[in-house]
């Protein structure tokens, strides 16, 4: 199967990465590795909204942790558009727990607790296609941009 240029994620800088002031550095680092923002906003979401997102865990034990701490600031959510946008974009995060995140990724830079670890991404393909269209159902914006050819 051809490679997908066009391959997009769900990422998302949590109320602690907010709070901190890492927007513009997990940003940055998704922008000059390559891939393309085609959505992007500073939201306040619901509880519902997070129940939803969130909808596979509801029987974990960390799960009213989590959500109570998804509720504590706004959250910066994105799409980004690129090759293997989803696995590249896991690796960059670093491991979900920031106990075994290496130094360099954003979790491994930036991160010490399972529960406050700064940021968030879609875990296949079709949990991305999900999340994308939860938090973003019409406002992705389609353009090219003039250095896409010297990525690929
Ligand atoms: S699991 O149990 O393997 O399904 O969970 P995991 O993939 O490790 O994590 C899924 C998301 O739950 C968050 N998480 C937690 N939040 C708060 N407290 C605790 N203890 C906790 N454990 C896991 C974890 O950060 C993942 O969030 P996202 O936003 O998907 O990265």
């Amino acid at each position: 199967m051809a490679p997908n240029i066009r391959e997009r994620t769900y990422i998302m800088v949590k109320p602690d990465g907010v709070d901190r002031g890492l927007i513009g550095e997990i940003t940055a680092r998704f922008e000059k590795r390559g891939f393309k923002l085609i959505a992007a906003k500073l939201i306040s979401p619901s509880r519902q909204h997070l129940e939803k997102h969130y909808e596979d865990l509801r029987e974990k034990p960390f799960f009213p942790g989590l959500i109570t701490y998804m509720l504590s600031g706004p959250v910066f959510a994105m799409v980004w558009e690129g090759l293997d946008a989803v696995k590249t974009g896991r690796v960059m995060l670093g491991a979900t727990n920031p106990l075994q995140s290496g130094p360099g990724t954003i979790r491994g830079d930036y991160a010490l607790a399972v529960g406050r670890n700064i940021c968030h991404g879609s875990d296949s393909v079709e949990n991305a296609e999900k999340e994308i269209s939860l938090w973003f159902p019409n406002d992705l914006v389609q353009y090219s941009r003039s250095n896409e050819a010297k990525v690929y």
